[in-house]
């Protein structure tokens, strides 16, 4: 790029993003006078994975909720504190108290979503032994965030990413959202994704490796279509083929359900909170 008597400026934009590891050269590039041997290098404009918030609506209800309760106990005081500044206080702090737990339970849920949740992935991901062959299904995938985190674990493998795309669990949940996050993080050309509901998955018997799920499962209501979902996950995988699943609800449940189905080393981590609530990871293998 530089020579000895002048500079040869290029925009190096790297294959991040494109999703085939490649580096590309673009924008321009050309020789000046310039004394000094510089290379510049600069990273291409892809957005930031972005995993979405869950229950997108209950955060914003807790949110307003917590914000109007805030500014009406301020009015309260202001307009009664001359009149009766004890029992204005009094009012004041109890609605103010109770605006700022909804504010502050707004915040948690932000954070769970944005912070806790992917420590957890983390973890979920870190507890399998990975080759880097593995051919890898992700149950209830959202915007990617296990989808993507096992993908790029992977070298020759692949993974598989499941969905319905319900809005109303997940902010932007859409196909075309996990896709742009696999892109901003160069794992694109290791994921499919597929349209299907979990309790009835378009897969042959003995398929995958690795099944994983997070905070998918419980949005199913009914226990024995719960019990689908996990008759379906056993199906689908190979044998010896390892399944790992976190949720907030019913982690016990679905222990007990995959040692039913015949699945071994069952186990169920302790307990990581988000949201404030207790969930656990549950783990086992397929004989
Ligand atoms: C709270 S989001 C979690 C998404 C992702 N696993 C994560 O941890 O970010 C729950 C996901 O499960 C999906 N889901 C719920 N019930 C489903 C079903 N019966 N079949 C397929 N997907 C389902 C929703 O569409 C949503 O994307």
């Amino acid at each position: 790029m530089a020579s000895r008597t002048g500079l040869r400026a290029g925009v190096l934009w790297r294959g991040r993003g494109y999703g085939d590891g490649e580096n590309r050269e673009v924008g321009f590039q050309g020789d000046a006078n310039f004394s000094s041997n510089v290379t510049w290098s600069l990273s291409p404009p892809v957005p930031a994975a972005n995993y979405g918030i869950d229950a997108p609506k209950l955060v914003q209800r807790f949110a307003v909720r917590g914000g109007l309760l805030v500014v009406f106990a301020a009015v309260l005081y202001i307009v009664n504190r001359r009149t009766s500044p004890g029992t204005a206080l009094a009012l004041a702090l109890a609605c103010g108290g109770i605006g700022l737990g909804f504010l502050a339970t707004a915040g948690i849920m932000l954070w769970s979503s944005r912070v806790g949740k992917l420590k957890i992935r983390d973890e979920i991901l870190n507890g399998i032994t990975w080759r880097g062959d593995e051919a890898v299904l992700d149950l209830g995938c959202g915007r990617g965030l296990l989808l993507i985190g096992a993908a790029k674990r992977l070298k020759t493998g692949r993974a598989t990413g499941v969905d319905t795309w319900r809005a109303d669990v997940l902010s932007g949940n859409s196909s075309e959202a996990a896709m742009q996050n696999a892109k901003a993080e160069g794992a694109a050309d290791r994921i499919r994704l597929e349209t299907s509901d979990i309790r009835k998955l378009p897969f042959g018997a003995n398929t995958f490796d690795v099944a994983v799920s997070s905070l998918a499962i419980h949005n199913i209501p009914a226990r024995a279509e719960r019990a689908k979902a996990l008759a379906e996950i056993v199906r689908v995988l190979k044998p010896s083929g390892r399944v790992a699943i976190f949720d907030l609800m019913y982690p016990g449940e679905y222990a007990k359900t995959l040692g039913e189905l015949g699945l071994s080393d069952v186990k169920l981590s302790g307990y990581k909170f988000l949201w404030c609530l207790p969930g656990r990871i549950v783990t086992a293998r397929k004989p």
